[in-house]
C-alpha cells in the first residue's frame, strides 16, 4: 500500500483546519505559560504545525517583543493566546493588531464580546475554548472563527469533562466553524479518530514540552520523561466552602504542601482565626509563581509541574519537527492499515 494514499486521506480529513491555520498540518501547539515562547512557537510552525505564544501574565510590551522575536525565527503562521482575565487585555489586543497577528486564541473564561469584535474588525481570526455545547453555540453566535474543545485529560487549568465525551457532544452539533480537539492526545491514531468524528484539527500541549527547542528547564523535562500518565493528577479540594481551581499537574512535594496548607487554613477559619475571604485568598495564592519556578528555575519539588495525562507518552527529548512527523506518520500508518483492509475486501 502506497503512503501517498494515506497522505491524501489525512490531507482531506484535516483540510478545513489546515486551511484555517494556513499550515501544512492541522496541529496547533497548545499555548503553555512560560514554555510557549518564541523558540518553541517558531519550531512548531517551522515543523508544519501552528505555534501559539502563551501571553500568560506578560505585560503588553513583553508580548510585543515576544511576537517580534518569533517573527525573526519563522516566516510561517503562528498565533497568540491571551488570558481573558488579564488586567490589560485591551492593550494586549492592541499589540496583536499592531503586529498583524493572524490568529488569537482567547482562553480562561468566557471571552468578552467587545474583545472578539475588536479582533475581528482588525481582520484577526478568533479562536475560543468551549467547555460545553451551549457555550460553543454562544461563541458561534458571537462570531468566533474556530473553537477548541479541551478535555480534562489535558495539562494546566481544565474543565470537568473528558475529551471522549466532549467530542461526542460537540462535534456532531457544531459544524459552522472548525473545531480543534485538545486533551490527552499523544499519538497520531488519536488525531485520526478525532478527525473522523468531525474535528478539523487538534491542539497538543504536553507532547511539546520536551522538544529540544523548548526552553523548559532540564529538571522540568526530566520530570516529564519519567512520569507515567497516572502521576498527572487533578488539584485536590478539601472543603467545598473553599474552591480550588482545577489544575492537572504531576504530583510532587508542592502537591502535598498544598493539601497541608489547605488543612491549616481551614482549621484557622473554623477556629475563628481567619475570615472566609482571607482563607480563600491564602488558598488561591499558594500556587502564585509556581509554574515559573518549575519551568524556568527547575525547582520541580516546590514548583507546579502542569502536565496532561499524555505525559506517559513523552519518553525523550527530541526536535519539534520529529515530534510532529512522528504524530503524522502514526496517522498515516493507521490510515494505511485501513486502506489495506479495504483493498483486501
Ligand atoms: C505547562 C502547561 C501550561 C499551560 N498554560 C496554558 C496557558 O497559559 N493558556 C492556555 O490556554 N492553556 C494552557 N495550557 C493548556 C494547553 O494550551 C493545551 O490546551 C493542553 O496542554 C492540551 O492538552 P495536552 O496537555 O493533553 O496535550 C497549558 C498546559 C500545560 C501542560
Amino acid at each position: 500500500m502506497d503512503q501517498s494514499q494515506a497522505e491524501a486521506e489525512l490531507k482531506a480529513l484535516w483540510h478545513r483546519g489546515s486551511d484555517f491555520l494556513g499550515t501544512r498540518y492541522a496541529i496547533m501547539g497548545g499555548a503553555m505559560s512560560w514554555v510557549s515562547e518564541r523558540n518553541l512557537v517558531a519550531a512548531i510552525s517551522n515543523g508544519g504545525g501552528f505555534g501559539v505564544i502563551a501571553c500568560g501574565a506578560m505585560p503588553p510590551d513583553l508580548l510585543a517583543a515576544e511576537i517580534e522575536g518569533t517573527k525573526s525565527l519563522t516566516d510561517k503562521p503562528f498565533g497568540v493566546n491571551l488570558i481573558t482575565m488579564h488586567p490589560e487585555l485591551d492593550a494586549l489586543i492592541d499589540q496583536c493588531i499592531a503586529a498583524n497577528i493572524s490568529h488569537v486564541v482567547l482562553a480562561g473564561g468566557l471571552p468578552p464580546s467587545k474583545g472578539i469584535a475588536r479582533l475581528k474588525d482588525a481582520g484577526i481570526k478568533v479562536i475560543c475554548f468551549a467547555p460545553a455545547v451551549v457555550i460553543a453555540k454562544r461563541l458561534v453566535r458571537l462570531g468566533v472563527d474556530a473553537i477548541v474543545i479541551e478535555g480534562m485529560e489535558a495539562g494546566g487549568h481544565i474543565g470537568p469533562v473528558t475529551t471522549s465525551v466532549l467530542v461526542q457532544e460537540i462535534l456532531p452539533t457544531i459544524t459552522q466553524v472548525p473545531i480543534f480537539v485538545a486533551g490527552g492526545i499523544g499519538r497520531g491514531e488519536a488525531i485520526v479518530s478525532h478527525l473522523e468524528m468531525g474535528a478539523s484539527g487538534v491542539q497538543i500541549g504536553t507532547r511539546f514540552v520536551c522538544a529540544n527547542e523548548s526552553i523548559a528547564h532540564e529538571n522540568f523535562k526530566k520530570a516529564f520523561i519519567r512520569a507515567p500518565a497516572r502521576d498527572a493528577v487533578l488539584s485536590v479540594q478539601l472543603d467545598p466552602k473553599f474552591p480550588v481551581i482545577p489544575v492537572r499537574a504531576l504530583t510532587n512535594k508542592a502537591t502535598d504542601a498544598f493539601m497541608e496548607r489547605q488543612r491549616e487554613v481551614i482549621a484557622d477559619f473554623r477556629d475563628g482565626k481567619m475570615d472566609q475571604k482571607a482563607a480563600q485568598l491564602e488558598i488561591e495564592q499558594f500556587w502564585a509563581g509556581a509554574l515559573r519556578r518549575a519551568v524556568i528555575d527547575g525547582d520541580v519539588e516546590n514548583g507546579s509541574l502542569m502536565a496532561g495525562q499524555s505525559v506517559g507518552m513523552v519518553t525523550q527529548e527530541q526536535p519539534c519537527s520529529d515530534i510532529i512527523e512522528e504524530l503524522v506518520h502514526q496517522a498515516y500508518d493507521v490510515l494505511m492499515a485501513r486502506l489495506r483492509r479495504e483493498a483486501s475486501g
